[in-house]
C-alpha cells in the first residue's frame, strides 16, 4: 500500500513551524503602568504571549505609576482589564496566575529617588531577572528625562554588558524635525542605538508584515511594481472614532499629520515601494526604508498649497447619532485649527517611482475604519474594449478598468486583485472582476495583536520592526515644511471642514486631477 501523507488543506497560524519563544529571563518595567495603553494593549499582549508559551521561564513585570495601590488591589484591577481585553480566551484562573508576575511600583517620573529605589528593588536577582526592558508608555515630554534617570540610576547597563537592557519609546517621537533630532541626540548620548526601540505599532500588524512577503516571496508582481506599469498608489487610514476618553487633550497638540501621517502612513508607503533588502536582518530592511524616505520630494510651499489638504470634522451624525464638531469635543479648545484629516500627494524621486503620484490620507470620524493600500496599474496602451451600452435612453461607456491590487490591512484583512473579464454575452463587453484573498478564510485562529509581536521582538532583541533614528528624522524632514506652511495661516492653504461619517472634504478629490483614478472608498 502506498503511504498516506496527512497533509492539511491549508496552512494555519498554528502551523508546523516551531513557534518563536523568548529565551532570556527578564524583567519588563512599564512607565505609565496604570495608563490606557498598559491596560488595553501591553498587559493583554504579555498575557497572550504567556498563554501561548512564548514567555521565558522566569519573567517579572513592574508597572511604574503615581497612583496609590497595594500589590493586591493593583493585580486585581489589572486582572479584570486583561480578562476584558485579551485576544486568547484565557480563563479567570489563567489571568489570576499571570498577574502573580506583576508588581506595582509607586514612583514619580520627575524624581531621581524613585529610580534609585526601583534600582534597589530590581537588584534582588532572586526575584527580578537581571535582563531589563523599560517601556516608556508616558507623555513624550518624559522620554528624554526618564532615559536620563534610567542611565543615572544605573538601571540601564552600558551595552554590551553581562546582562542587556533595552528601552522602548512610544510615539510620538518628536513633534518636528528639530525636536526629533534633539531627542535622538539626548537618547543616543546615553544609550547605544541597539538598545533603543522606537515603536510604530503599525509595523507589528500581521498584514503590514505581509506586504514584504507578498512582494518579495512572489515573482509575478515585483516586475510590474514600477513607474512603467503603476499609475499611482494610494494609502488610506480612515477611522470612525473621534476624541473619546479625553483624547482631545493629546490630539489637539498633534493633529493628523503628526499623529498618523508622519509615522504609520509613511511606514506603509515605505514597505510598498522599497527596494528588495539584501536579507532579512533588521538593518538591511531599515536601510531600504530610509532610502525611500530620503527620496520623497520634500514639499515646497507651492506643493503644500496644491498637494496637501487639511480638514476638521464639523458637527453632524454618525450611525443616526448626533456627534460634536471637533472644536466642541472634550478637552479641545473652541477655536482649535488642528486638522483631524489630511490628504497628500507625494512623489518619490527615484529610478523606480519617478513621476508616480503617491496618495496618502487619514482622518477621524470618517465613513468607516479602513486601512488599505491600493496599487493602481496603468490602462492598456490601446482601448480595444470601449462599448457604449444603453438602457432605455440612458447610455454608459463601458471600458476595461485598470488593474488594481489592494492590501486590506484592517479590517477584513486580505488582498484583492481587480482585472477585466469578458461578460458572457454575444457582445465583446468587459467588466471588472476580483480575485480576493481573505485571511479569515485561509488561516485558522485570530491574528496576533501588533503589540504582541512588538513586545516579543523587543524581548528577543530584534529591532527590524522598530524605527531607527535616521528613519524617524527622514520622515520628519518631509513633514516639516508642511507644518511650517500650515502655521503661517496662509489664506491659500485653507482648513476645510467635513461632515462626520463621510470620506472627508471634496477638496481632497481634486488631488486626483489629471490622474486616472479616485480615492478607493470601499
Ligand atoms: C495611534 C494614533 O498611533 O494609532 C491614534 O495615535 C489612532 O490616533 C491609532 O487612533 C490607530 O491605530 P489602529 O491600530 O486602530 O489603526
Amino acid at each position: 500500500m502506498s503511504p498516506v501523507l496527512n497533509i492539511q488543506p491549508h496552512s494555519s497560524v498554528n502551523s508546523k513551524i516551531p513557534d518563536l519563544a523568548i529565551e532570556d529571563s527578564q524583567t519588563v518595567v512599564i512607565f505609565g503602568g496604570t495608563g490606557d495603553l498598559t491596560r488595553r494593549k501591553l498587559l493583554p499582549a504579555l498575557f497572550a504571549m504567556s498563554e501561548e508559551n512564548r514567555m521565558p521561564e522566569a519573567f517579572r513585570i513592574i508597572a511604574f505609576g503615581r497612583r496609590e495601590y497595594t500589590q493586591e488591589s493593583f493585580r486585581e484591577e489589572m486582572a479584570d482589564e486583561i480578562f476584558k481585553f485579551q485576544r486568547v480566551d484565557g480563563s479567570k484562573q489563567d489571568v489570576n496566575a499571570f498577574v502573580q508576575h506583576l508588581d506595582y511600583f509607586k514612583g514619580s517620573l520627575d524624581e531621581m529617588e524613585s529610580f534609585e529605589a526601583l534600582h534597589k528593588q530590581m537588584s534582588d536577582s532572586s526575584v527580578y531577572p537581571q535582563n531589563r526592558v523599560f517601556y516608556l508608555s508616558t507623555a513624550p515630554v518624559f522620554f528624554g528625562p526618564v532615559t536620563e534617570k534610567l542611565k543615572g540610576s544605573g538601571l540601564v547597563y552600558n551595552a554590551p554588558d553581562e546582562y542587556w537592557s533595552r528601552v522602548v519609546i512610544e510615539k510620538p517621537f518628536g513633534r518636528d524635525l528639530e525636536s526629533a533630532s534633539a531627542l535622538n541626540q539626548d537618547i543616543l548620548k546615553l544609550l547605544d542605538e541597539s538598545q533603543v526601540y522606537r515603536i510604530d505599532h503599525y509595523l507589528g500588524k500581521e498584514t503590514v508584515q505581509n506586504i514584504l512577503s507578498f512582494r518579495f516571496a512572489n515573482t509575478i508582481f515585483e516586475p510590474v511594481f514600477n513607474s512603467q506599469f503603476v499609475d499611482h498608489i494610494q494609502v488610506t487610514a480612515s477611522e470612525t472614532v473621534g476624541m473619546e476618553s479625553g483624547r482631545g487633550a493629546y490630539f489637539d497638540t498633534a493633529g493628523s499629520l503628526r499623529d498618523m501621517m508622519q509615522n504609520h502612513l509613511c511606514q506603509l508607503l515605505c514597505l510598498v515601494t522599497m527596494e528588495p533588502p539584501s536579507g532579512f536582518a533588521s538593518d538591511a530592511i531599515r536601510n531600504e526604508k530610509v532610502k525611500v524616505l530620503q527620496s520623497i520630494r520634500v514639499p515646497a510651499l507651492d506643493d503644500v498649497r496644491e498637494n496637501m489638504i487639511r480638514a476638521q470634522y464639523a458637527a453632524g451624525q454618525m450611525n443616526g447619532e448626533n456627534v460634536h464638531a471637533y472644536v466642541n469635543e472634550d478637552r479641545v479648545p473652541g477655536d482649535s485649527r488642528t486638522e483631524t484629516y489630511v490628504a497628500a500627494k507625494f512623489y518619490i524621486d527615484n529610478w523606480r517611482w519617478s513621476g508616480v503620484p503617491m496618495y496618502l490620507r487619514t482622518g477621524k470620524r470618517m465613513a468607516r475604519k479602513q486601512t488599505s493600500i491600493t496599487v493602481q496599474f496603468k490602462k492598456p496602451p490601446m482601448e480595444l474594449f470601449r462599448t457604449v451600452e444603453c438602457e432605455h435612453d440612458v447610455c454608459d461607456l463601458t471600458e476595461a478598468q485598470p488593474n488594481m491590487l489592494t492590501f486590506r490591512i484592517q479590517p477584513d484583512e486580505g488582498i484583492s486583485l481587480h482585472f477585466a473579464t469578458k461578460r458572457p454575452s454575444m457582445h465583446m463587453v468587459v467588466e471588472d472582476s476580483e480575485l480576493d484573498f481573505k485571511y479569515a478564510d485561509h488561516f485558522r485562529g485570530t491574528l496576533p495583536e501588533a503589540y504582541e509581536r512588538l513586545l516579543m521582538d523587543v524581548m528577543r532583541g530584534d529591532a527590524t520592526l522598530f524605527m531607527r533614528s535616521d528613519e524617524v528624522e527622514a520622515a520628519w524632514t518631509i513633514m516639516d515644511p508642511v507644518l511650517r506652511a500650515w502655521k503661517e495661516r496662509d489664506s491659500r492653504i485653507p482648513l476645510h471642514f467635513y461632515a462626520p461619517g463621510t470620506w472627508g472634504p471634496i477638496a481632497a478629490d481634486e488631488l486626483f486631477e489629471g490622474v486616472n483614478g479616485d480615492w478607493m472608498n470601499t
